[in-house]
């Protein structure tokens, strides 16, 4: 079954106006295959979600970093999804693996913020992934399972939601797993075994239908040959997607 190539660049806690302003004329300028063949959005810290928001190309999208778990209220510092709503960004990243570790958000708090989160109306790009430790303790597929559990739990209109494969140990580390390594320590694998939970867990439509991106070191140099695994079905890029090479990360959608 078709699915279209996603890549998410996840700009995280960086930037200033001007580099902002910098990064989006360098996107608008860009030559990229059509929006019926790559699905782009961008995600800059809240502070600057207007501003993307009003001056990024129609064709690629915009989603912010995080939402509270439920509706606004007395929650100091913390950005609800109707006001993403409100401001027309359709897209939010929960359950990173930077809020999963440093702001301690459990697999049930994920799951009832993707919950929250599509009831409102937006889409949701949901991140799973082990740590170094847990992949050496063998422990990788049980640890994603448990992960995306949470979500299926909560969710049944898997239609607004991605699903972001980000090994903790790839993150910022330049070290992705190489196609070129053992079939168990190559991203595909978990994808697979990912589509395969999701078949057997929800639907074989929505394993057919849901895409599962690559998140973790991913740059203009690997990102063709990542971009090639038939379970690869996009990118979630952190440090590169601040760089000129995004462009060519979009360009691994042909
Ligand atoms: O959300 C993006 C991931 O954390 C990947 O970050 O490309 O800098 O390794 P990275």
């Amino acid at each position: 079954m078709d699915r279209k190539f996603f890549v998410g660049g996840n700009w995280k806690c960086t930037g200033t106006t001007e580099e902002v302003k910098k990064i989006v004329s360098t996107l608008n300028d860009a030559q990229v295959p059509s929006s019926d063949v790559v699905e782009v959005v961008v995600s800059p810290p809240y502070v600057f979600l207007p501003l993307v928001k009003s001056s990024l190309r129609p064709d690629f999208h915009v989603a912010a970093q995080n939402c509270w778990v439920k509706k606004g209220g007395a929650f100091t510092g913390e950005v609800s999804a109707e006001m993403l709503v409100n401001l027309g960004i359709p897209w939010v990243i929960l359950g990173h693996s930077e809020r999963r570790s440093l702001l301690n958000e459990s697999n049930e708090f994920v799951g009832d913020k993707v919950a929250y989160a599509l009831s409102q109306g937006l889409k949701v790009i949901a991140c799973v992934g082990e740590t170094l430790e847990q992949r050496e303790a063998g422990s990788t597929m049980e640890v994603v399972a448990a992960q995306t559990k949470a979500i299926a739990a909560r969710v049944s209109n898997w239609a607004d939601v991605v699903l972001a494969y980000e090994p903790v140990w790839a993150i910022g580390t330049g070290k992705v797993a190489s196609p070129a390594q053992a079939q168990e320590a190559s991203p595909n694998f978990v994808h697979f075994e990912l589509r395969k939970w999701l078949h057997s867990n929800t639907s074989p439509e929505v394993a057919a239908t849901t895409r599962i991106i690559y998140g973790g070191s991913v740059n203009g140099a690997n990102c063709k040959e990542l971009a090639a695994k038939p379970d690869v079905d996009g990118f979630l890029v952190g440090g590169a997607s601040l760089k000129p090479e995004f462009i060519d990360i979009i360009k691994s959608a042909e």
